[in-house]
């Protein structure tokens, strides 16, 4: 990719950390991520597996431009991201939006949906109150909250406060949303439905998306792409059904191995879909029956 183009594109990215202090001695460190090149194009799902503490949630805050790297570069559409905590930094963040495991720790107990959704636009941009108020109501319409914007989070189950942050992420217009173990605290059947609608918002938006999550199915259901962490390296990446069915490393096919064979339905549901069709949020799925 060049250094126009449309997407993300992260070089030698690399995040160390302090390993802990000795008594005597230096302090000893270590690469939680460690020179991964990765690009995610307009559009584009990329999908990230790996073991826990392969540094997948490092590289994505750093591809969400939220933590700095150590050394190594993003750059987002052709520009290249500002430190953190800069003004020009926050100009930025409303392109770039993350949705993590668990909503409730995200959002204010104390307001409406509707309020936290509007505050989210009112942080970026001045609004007349009337348009505001339209703009989150119509984005929460889209995540299928039309009727509960009045409500307060601990009064929304944990798959309708999902919704809520993500409709407030969205809100924003972001072009990359990165999603960190974004439904793997949720019931299988609402894993489901949020999977689906993040496909459908995918499309009506022409997201961009980093998915995140140590389910297996769910990442292959979802991606255009996947790689594979491990020990802070991106060890492969490659086309979501090439990489499952034909592996090129020993350790990715170990990985693959740990989860259970396809079953002929999710098999059968694979295969009808096409990622470019708009058909696809239609299709209800069961990302880890089997
Ligand atoms: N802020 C930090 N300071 C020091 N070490 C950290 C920090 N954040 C992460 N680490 C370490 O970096 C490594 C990678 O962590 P990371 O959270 O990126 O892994 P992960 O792949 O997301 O794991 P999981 O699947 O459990 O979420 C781990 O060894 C972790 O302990
Ligand atoms: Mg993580």
């Amino acid at each position: 990719m060049s250094s126009m183009t449309k997407g993300i594109v992260a070089a030698n990215l690399t995040q160390t950390y302090s390993a802990g202090r000795k008594i005597w001695g230096p302090r000893e460190s270590f690469h939680a991520v460690d020179r991964v090149n990765l690009t995610i194009a307009e559009g584009e799902t990329v999908g990230i597996v790996g073991e826990s503490g392969s540094g997948k949630s490092t590289l994505g805050r750093m591809i969400a431009g939220i933590e700095n790297p150590t050394s190594g570069s993003v750059t987002f559409w052709g520009q290249p991201y500002a430190k953190v905590g800069t003004p020009e930094w926050r100009r930025q963040r409303r392109d770039v939006q993350v949705v993590f495991q668990n909503p409730a720790a995200v959002v204010d107990p104390r307001w409406s949906i509707h309020a936290q959704v509007k505050e989210a636009l009112s942080t970026h941009e001045r609004l007349p109150t009337l348009e505001a108020d339209d703009r989150a109501e119509a984005m929460l319409d889209m995540v299928g909250l039309g009727a509960m914007g009045k409500r307060l989070p601990h009064q929304l189950s944990g798959g309708q406060l999902q919704r809520a942050v993500i409709a407030r992420a969205l809100v924003l217009n972001p072009r990359l949303v990165v999603c960190d173990e974004a439904v793997s605290a949720l019931d299988v059947s609402v894993q489901a439905q949020i999977i689906n609608l993040l496909l459908e918002l995918r499309e009506r938006l022409n997201l961009s998306l980093m998915f995140i999550s140590h389910d297996l199915s769910v990442v292959r259901h979802i991606s255009h792409r996947v790689g594979v962490m491990h020990a802070g390296r991106l060890l492969e990446i490659g086309e979501s059904s090439t990489l499952f069915d034909r592996p090129r490393h020993e350790y990715t096919r170990r990985l693959l191995a740990a989860i259970p064979a396809d079953s002929p339905r999710l098999r059968r549901q694979r295969d009808m879909q096409s990622f470019g069709g708009a058909s696809v949020a239609s299709t209800p799925i069961s990302p880890a029956l089997s």
